[in-house]
């Protein structure tokens, strides 16, 4: 049964950076408490920057992050340290930061140029995890996309594999995505959105007419687990809630 998302509205990009940490360490505590470990997929782009800088920062105390699993949502087709890279900018924000040795860090294996064998490598990790990711966060583009799943392309509709490669025509290139079936397993989805540019896209993927082909993070809905979108003042300018 998929609950309604809970819709927290921030000031500005640094308190919801701040409000979505303490909401990481809350669910962080609670699973390595009650599980042993937490598992967190990572997303991508510039938005969580801020998050991982005050994770690896105020909270680098907060838990033991040598129980906390590492997955990323999505990456770009690019060597893992390339300035492109989802891997390179949470290791040099987050996983370098907080120091520990050997973590578990699951980064996509972009270097095999075989983007199949990555993705299927992939696949075969989250499945090997044996239990539900703990927490997915996920970015927002200006054109709906969520993770590497961009309006009118074909990992929207892969319902059996949850790690592929996709070509992005509107990109010219080609990404790797967790796709809806492994981002909906998890116990907890958290949209992380800031600034005015996305304003027209958020208000259009909570208020608009449903279509996933075209506003791809409307398709995102945990089975078993919650939803949160955190959004600032500026990106929420045309969002009124329901
Ligand atoms: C990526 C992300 C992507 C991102 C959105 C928002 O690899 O770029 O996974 O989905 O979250 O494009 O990006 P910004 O945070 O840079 O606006």
């Amino acid at each position: 049964m998929t609950a309604d998302p809970q819709v927290h509205v921030l000031p500005d990009a640094d308190s919801l950076a701040d409000a979505v940490a303490d909401a990481f360490i809350k669910m962080a505590t609670d699973a390595i408490d009650q599980r042993g470990r937490f598992i967190v997929s990572l997303s991508g782009g510039s938005t969580p920057k801020r998050l991982f800088r005050f994770l690896a920062t105020k909270h680098k105390d907060s838990i033991d992050w040598s129980k906390v699993m590492f997955l990323f949502g999505d990456e770009r087709d690019v060597p893992s340290d390339h300035e492109d890279s989802n891997f390179r900018m949470a290791n040099e924000t987050l996983l370098t930061p907080i120091g520990i040795d050997q973590p578990p860090i699951h980064r996509w294996q972009t270097e095999l140029g075989d983007r199949d064998e990555t993705a299927r490598l992939y696949d075969k990790t989250i499945r090997s995890l044996k239990q539900p990711i703990d927490l997915t966060l996920l970015g927002l583009g200006d054109d709906c996309h969520t993770a590497s799943l961009f309006p009118h392309t074909d990992a929207l509709n892969e319902s059996e594999q949850l790690a592929v490669a996709n070509h992005v025509p509107q990109l010219g290139e080609w990404r790797y995505t967790m796709t809806f079936a492994a981002i909906n397993a998890s116990r907890n989805v958290m949209f992380l959105v800031t600034g005015s540019g996305k304003a027209t896209a958020v208000n259009a993927v909570l208020n608009g007419k449903t279509d996933a082909n075209a506003r791809p993070a409307q398709a995102v809905k945990p089975r078993n687990g919650q939803l949160f979108w955190f959004i600032d003042t500026a990106a929420a300018a045309f969002w009124e809630a329901a």
